[in-house]
């Protein structure tokens, strides 16, 4: 058995508190940007929008336009923040879309597309952001509470989202040793473009927050 690193927090003169966060230019993506910021961190935020820049620029990170789906796209954004910031502390994977629809009539494009960002999208930034990471550091999965609980009309999202759950099981324990953590949060409907999207679209029937103990969608 290789033997185990201490995990101590990092103190003065230690690597600066780096972490990335893929989704980070919108949503709950943006509040975790915001928050470490608040909390002394420098955020990479790693998006396909080009509105990342701005809060790049705002809070005085780095930001790259990155598809997820693309795992060369994640090495080479990995790379280029290493670079600039050193090694990361932290990983945060919220790049996430949601296409809703009866099971039966789902297009397979629509499957596929949720299947490649939500799923392969988390995994290929882990994979990519493993090079970089220093001892000790987290990383965090956005997984969903339809990682646990069902309802019509969400099978490409709950299969991702389980799937995400998966993947943080096996890389916490196959990663353990170095010793990075890998953790997932399960979040319910949080008042994101995300859902305002749905809710404008008609896809999302604000009816659902009879599932939620607050009958109200969180905020971040
Ligand atoms: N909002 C909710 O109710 C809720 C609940 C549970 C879990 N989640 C999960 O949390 C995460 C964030 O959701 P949100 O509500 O903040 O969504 P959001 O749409 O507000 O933000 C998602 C971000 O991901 C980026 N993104 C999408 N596709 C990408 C791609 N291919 N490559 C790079 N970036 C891409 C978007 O540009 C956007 O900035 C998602 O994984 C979502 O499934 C959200």
């Amino acid at each position: 058995m290789p033997s185990r690193t201490t995990i101590s927090p990092p103190g003065e003169g230690d690597p600066m508190k780096h972490a990335v966060v893929t989704g980070g230019a919108k949503g709950i993506g943006l509040g975790v940007v915001r928050e470490l910021t608040a909390g002394g961190w420098t955020c990479s935020i790693l998006d396909a929008d080009p509105a990342g820049r701005i809060v790049a620029d705002e809070l005085g990170g780095a930001f790259v336009r990155v598809d997820v789906t693309q795992p060369e796209d994640l090495q080479r954004a990995f790379a280029e923040v290493a670079g600039r910031f050193g090694s990361l502390l932290g990983l945060v994977n919220s790049a996430g879309i949601n296409r809703t629809g009866p099971s039966s009539e789902l297009a397979a494009a629509d499957w596929q597309r949720v299947i490649d960002i939500d799923l392969s999208g988390t995994f290929y930034a882990c994979q990519a952001a493993y090079p970089h990471l220093a001892p000790g550091a987290a990383i965090v999965n956005l997984a969903s509470v339809f990682a646990m609980r069902a309802l019509p009309g969400r099978v490409a999202y709950a299969a991702a989202k389980h799937g995400v759950v998966g993947i943080t099981r096996v890389l916490a324990v196959e990663w353990a040793d170095r010793p990075i953590r890998v953790n997932a949060v399960a979040p319910s409907w949080t008042d994101t473009p995300l859902i305002r999207d749905q809710v404008a679209a008609g896809t999302l029937d604000l009816a659902v927050l009879e599932h939620v103990p607050f009958r109200r969608l969180a905020s971040v």
